[in-house]
C-alpha cells in the first residue's frame, strides 16, 4: 500500500448545518490523518478556477455560487490509499445513491450541496492541493 495525500473539503453546507467535527471524526476514525488546514471563504472566481474541469456544464454556476457562499474547510489528508479510501468513505456524489454510513448519506442534501469533497484520482489530488497549497510535497 501506498501513503498518498488528498484534498478535501467540508463544503459551506456542512459548515453552516455543524458537521465539520462530525466529518473530522470520520477521517480520524478511518486514519486519514490531517497534515494541512485552511478555513476558505472561496470568491466566485476561486470556486470556478478549482472546479474549471466543470466549466460549460449546466452545474458549473450554481456550483461555483454555492461553493462561494460561506466558509469551507480545505484539508490535506494522508494516509494508505487514502485518495480511493475517502471515496469510498464520502459515498456517492448525488447523497440519494450514496451507501449507508457515509459522509453523505449521513450529512448531505443534495448532489450539489453535497458536504464534502475528495480528489479523484492522483493527477485531480495533484493540481488540487496545488491550488489550495502550493508548494507542499504531494506524498
Ligand atoms: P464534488 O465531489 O465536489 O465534485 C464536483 C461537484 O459538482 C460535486 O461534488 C457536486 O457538488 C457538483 N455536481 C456534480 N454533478 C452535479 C449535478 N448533476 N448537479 C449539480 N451539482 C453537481
Amino acid at each position: 500500500m501506498r501513503i498518498e495525500r488528498t484534498l478535501t473539503i467540508i463544503k459551506p453546507d456542512a459548515m453552516a448545518a455543524g458537521h465539520a467535527g462530525d466529518i473530522i471524526k470520520v477521517f480520524e476514525a478511518n486514519q486519514f490523518k490531517i497534515v494541512f488546514a485552511r478555513l476558505v471563504n472561496l470568491s466566485k472566481k476561486e470556486a470556478e478556477g478549482f472546479y474549471a474541469v466543470h466549466r460549460g456544464k449546466g452545474f458549473f454556476e450554481s456550483l461555483t455560487s454555492f461553493m462561494s457562499s460561506g466558509s469551507a474547510l480545505v484539508m490535506v489528508l494522508e494516509g494508505e490509499n487514502v485518495i480511493a479510501r475517502l471515496r469510498e468513505v464520502m459515498g456517492a456524489t448525488n447523497p440519494a445513491n450514496a451507501a449507508p454510513g457515509t459522509i453523505r448519506k449521513l450529512y448531505a442534501a443534495s448532489i450539489e450541496r453535497n458536504a464534502v469533497h475528495g480528489s479523484d484520482a492522483p493527477e485531480t489530488a495533484a493540481f488540487e492541493i496545488g491550488y489550495f497549497f502550493p508548494g507542499i510535497a504531494l506524498v
